[in-house]
């Protein structure tokens, strides 16, 4: 019932005549930007008719940009091993509590087919940081993909590598690539990962991606473990600086197997906060409602979308390895499989008023960038 009503709010939202935090919402939606002080108002206030002007602003972009499309990302984890120690994942190399597994070319090929038979026209390759597929490997599986479903965009999210790799496995034909800086403060990102982790070396690769073509995505997760609200401000700046094609962003949520695991998750009402203020910052970003979301509030991923998202990742990893990729405790969609969590997005989208696409879904500027170059090729060949 409380669902229903929401819906029907944001439908029915007619503009108050006093809202507080006003000015702020709308200079960012005609600038771009804030103030680190005025950021910090929007962040703290707890005034439901400030957060619900700002999702209405944040819909009036998402409507130019998107109109009311929602893109699906088909997200295949075919790997759990990993190098890496973050200190809040769940598949860390130091917990010893998971079942390891990797999934051979085949069994990824699977995924992507059952995917393609059912609307979805990006591949997300996840894993964690696993150095037994080699550069060759990761390039077979990307180009298999492309070749089999041309119609099809790959990204990959397989963590911190050189530029050289990225360079091949863009070669090889993925077109996309998501490393969420996690924490752009300094201090923070220290704490929250151990010291051969470091800032430096995942803002590097983020350039590096940037420069060779890839649409980049990066990212924080919200209510971190010593995240403060002028930690998150320094993400939303360090986002302006980057411009990426994409953010992800989600809520933290403690896994039993980490010191964080009596901390508090991130709320639902601050995650939708930052994904208003991104869609106002970054107009034309593709932005997930994720499925971090989805888990702390059974609506989440439908509130994300009215609140600016335009983009859901349902799971297309084979039922058997779901419960193995736990990044955090009771991750939604692990009992369920890629069909289901396919018609479930659908309906879920359709009930408030958005439409799923059966399409690549690139960045706008991307698209852009496309036809220009189609016009320019058709100038020279006449
Ligand atoms: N809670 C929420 N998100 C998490 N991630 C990793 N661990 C957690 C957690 N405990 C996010 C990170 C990573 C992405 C794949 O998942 O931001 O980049
Ligand atoms: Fe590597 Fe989480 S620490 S995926």
């Amino acid at each position: 019932m409380r669902y229903l009503d929401f819906i029907r709010k944001q439908k029915e939202y007619v503009p108050p005549a006093d809202i507080p935090q006003k000015g702020h919402i709308d200079q960012l939606f005609e600038t771009r930007t804030l103030t680190r002080d005025a950021l910090r108002y929007l962040l703290e206030s707890e005034d439901e008719r400030t957060a619900e002007y700002l999702f209405f602003k944040a819909r009036i972009r998402q409507k130019e940009t998107f109109e009311n499309k929602i893109y699906l990302r088909g997200l295949i984890e075919f790997s759990n091993f990993c190098r890496c120690d973050c200190k809040y994942c769940g598949i860390r190399k130091s917990n010893g509590n998971v079942q390891r597994y990797h999934m051979s070319r085949e069994d990824i090929l699977r995924c992507a087919e059952l995917g393609h038979m059912h609307g979805f026209r990006t591949f997300v390759l996840q894993g964690g940081e696993d150095l037994s597929y080699s550069d060759d490997d990761i390039c077979r599986i990307v180009s298999s993909i492309r070749e089999k479903f041309p119609d099809s965009a790959v990204t990959l999210s397989i963590g911190e590598r050189t530029k050289e790799s990225y360079q091949k496995y863009f070669d090889a034909g993925a077109e996309r690539y998501l490393l969420r800086h996690e924490a752009a403060a300094p201090e923070l990102y220290r704490k929250l990962h151990p010291q051969a982790q470091t800032l430096e070396n995942r803002i590097r690769c983020l350039y590096d991606l940037k420069s060779i073509g890839y649409q980049v995505g990066a990212g924080m997760m919200l209510h971190a473990p010593g995240q403060t609200l002028d930690d998150l401000i320094t993400d939303f700046f360090f986002l302006q600086k980057l411009q990426p094609d994409m953010i992800g962003c989600g809520p933290f949520i403690p896994h039993k197997d980490t010191e964080y695991r009596n901390e508090e998750a991130g709320s639902v009402e601050l995650t939708l906060r930052v994904l208003g203020i991104l869609r106002l910052m970054f107009p034309e970003v593709l932005l997930p409602s994720t499925t971090a979301l989805g888990t702390i509030d059974p609506m989440g991923r439908e509130k994300g979308i009215l609140a600016g998202a335009n983009v859901v990742m349902p799971n297309l990893s084979p039922r058997d390895v779901r419960k193995k990729y736990m990044l955090y405790d009771n991750k939604i969609c692990t009992e369920d499989d890629a069909v289901q969590c396919a018609g479930c997005m659908n309906q879920r989208m359709k009930a408030i008023g958005y439409r799923v696409v059966e399409e690549r879904g690139d960045a706008p500027r991307k698209v852009a960038q496309m036809c220009r170059q189609k016009s320019e090729k058709r100038i020279d060949g006449a």
